[in-house]
C-alpha cells in the first residue's frame, strides 16, 4: 500500500492541526472557515481579498449567509450574527498589501460553479467515449454479432428483459459471485457499492445542499459519503492484501493499471476524509488546499477510469448479461451449437470448462486462469 503517501498526508494534517490557535476574542476572522479561501490576512486565496471590503455590512452578510460561486452558505449555526459583524469590522481593519494576493486567486478566478462542472462534464465524455471503445473490444470477443440473428429469432422483448434482469441480478447484485465465493463478493461489494454511494451522494448533495452548508455529521447526505468512503477503504486495504497473498494475481497484463486504480482511489478517499477531519477540527487554512487536491484526484480517476481496472465495472456486467442472453436463446430453442459461452472476464466460468475439458483428456487438479480485464 502507498504507505508514503498517507504518511505525508497525515504530517500534513497533524502539522496544520499542531498551527492552529484558539479562538481569542479580537480575531474571530482568523478563526473562520472564511481563512481557507480568503487567507489569513485576507487577501484572498480560492475567493477574493476582502480586505478594505467596500462593501455594506447587509451585502456582506447577506454574501455569507446565501454563498456566491464557489462560497457556500455559511448560516447562522456555524457563525452567529455578532461573530459575522465583527468579521466585517475585522477585514476592513486589515490592510491592503497586494504583494500578498496568493497565485491560488488567480487559479480561483477560473473556477465557478460552472467551470467545474463543465471540467467534470468534459472529463466524464472522455471517460465514456474510451469506456464504449474499451467495452465494444470486449462484446466483439463474446461474439454478440453471430448471436444477434438467433437472438431475432427468441424476439427482442424477451432479449431485452434478460439482459436488464442480469444487469441487476449479476452486476449490481453480483449474485454468481455470491454463490461462487462468499468473501470475494464482499470485496466486490466494498468497492461496488462504496463507489456507488460517492456518485449518488454527488448527485443527492447537488440537488438537496447546492450551497454546501455545514452539515450535522447524521445528515444522511453527510453519512452517505462517510460510509461509502469507508467502504471503499476497506475494500482497497482488502485488495491489497489479496495481493499480497495471491501468487497469481498478476496476469502479466493489467498489474500497472491496477495500482493506477487503487493509487487514485486511496488519494481520492484520503484526502476526502481529511478535508471532513479537518473542516471538524477548525483546521480551515488547509481544508480548500485539500480539497482541491480531493477534486484532482477525483478528476484523475474519472479520466484514467476507462484505461484501468475500473472496466471492471462495466466490461464484467455487460458479459454477464451476453452469458445470460445466450442461455435464454439455447432455452427458447434455438440451436446454437453450444449452451453458454465462456465470455472473456468470466473467469470462474471458463475455470469450469477448463477442468472439464483436462478431465476428459485424463488429467485432474487445481487449475488457475488468468483473465483481462
Ligand atoms: C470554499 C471557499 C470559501 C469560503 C470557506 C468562504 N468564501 Fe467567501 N468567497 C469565496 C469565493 C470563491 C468568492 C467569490 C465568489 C464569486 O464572486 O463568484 C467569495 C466571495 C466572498 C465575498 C464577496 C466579495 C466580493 O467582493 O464580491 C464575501 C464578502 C465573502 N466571500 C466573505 C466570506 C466570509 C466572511 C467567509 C467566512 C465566514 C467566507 N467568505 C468563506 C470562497 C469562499
Amino acid at each position: 500500500m502507498n504507505f508514503k503517501t498517507l504518511l505525508i498526508f497525515l504530517i500534513v494534517g497533524i502539522a496544520a492541526i499542531g498551527n492552529s490557535q484558539g479562538p481569542t476574542r479580537k480575531d474571530i476572522f482568523g478563526t473562520t472557515s472564511c481563512i481557507g479561501c480568503h487567507g489569513q490576512s485576507a487577501m484572498g486565496g480560492l475567493g477574493p481579498p476582502l480586505a478594505q471590503a467596500k462593501l455594506k455590512l447587509k451585502d456582506f452578510s447577506s454574501i455569507v449567509r446565501t454563498g456566491k460561486g464557489m462560497m457556500p452558505a455559511i448560516k447562522e449555526g456555524e457563525l452567529n450574527d455578532a461573530d459575522l459583524a465583527s468579521i466585517y469590522t475585522e477585514v476592513q481593519a486589515k490592510p491592503w498589501v497586494p504583494d500578498e494576493i496568493p497565485i491560488a486567486y488567480k487559479v480561483g478566478q477560473f473556477l465557478s460553479p460552472k467551470s467545474v462542472s463543465h471540467i467534470f462534464l468534459a472529463a466524464f465524455l472522455f471517460a465514456a467515449i474510451f469506456a464504449i471503445r474499451g467495452l465494444s473490444y470486449w462484446l466483439k470477443c463474446a461474439a454478440v454479432k453471430d448471436l444477434l440473428p438467433a437472438v431475432g429469432q427468441m424476439g427482442w422483448f424477451k432479449a431485452v428483459g434478460t439482459i436488464l434482469k442480469s444487469l441487476v441480478v449479476d452486476g449490481i447484485c453480483v449474485a454468481s459471485l455470491y454463490q461462487a465465493d462468499k468473501k470475494r463478493w464482499l470485496l466486490h461489494g466494498l468497492l461496488l457499492y462504496g463507489m456507488c454511494g460517492l456518485i449518488l451522494s454527488d448527485v443527492l448533495i447537488a440537488i438537496f445542499n447546492p450551497q454546501r452548508g455545514q452539515l450535522p455529521m447524521t445528515n444522511p447526505l453527510k453519512l452517505l459519503p462517510v460510509l461509502s468512503g469507508l467502504a471503499i477503504a476497506l475494500g482497497v486495504v482488502y485488495v491489497m492484501y489479496r495481493y499480497k497473498k495471491d501468487d497469481y494475481i498478476d496476469n502479466g497484463v493489467t498489474l500497472g493499471k491496477d495500482f493506477l486504480f487503487l493509487n487514485l482511489l486511496v488519494h481520492v478517499v484520503v484526502s476526502g476524509f481529511l478535508v471532513v477531519t479537518l473542516k471538524r477540527f477548525g483546521v480551515n487554512d488547509w481544508v480548500m488546499t485539500i480539497y482541491m487536491y480531493h477534486l484532482a484526484a477525483v478528476f484523475f480517476l474519472i479520466v484514467t477510469g476507462p484505461f484501468t481496472r475500473f472496466q471492471h465495472m462495466y466490461v464484467v456486467p455487460a458479459l454477464a448479461a451476453v452469458t445470460r442472453l445466450t442461455e435464454a436463446v439455447v432455452a427458447s430453442g434455438v440451436d446454437l451449437g453450444f449452451e453458454r459461452e465462456p465470455s472473456p472476464g468470466r473467469h470462474h466460468k471458463s475455470t469450469k470448462i477448463a477442468a472439464d475439458v483436462l478431465k476428459h483428456l485424463g488429467e485432474e487438479g487445481p487449475i488457475v486462469m488468468r483473465y483481462y480485464p
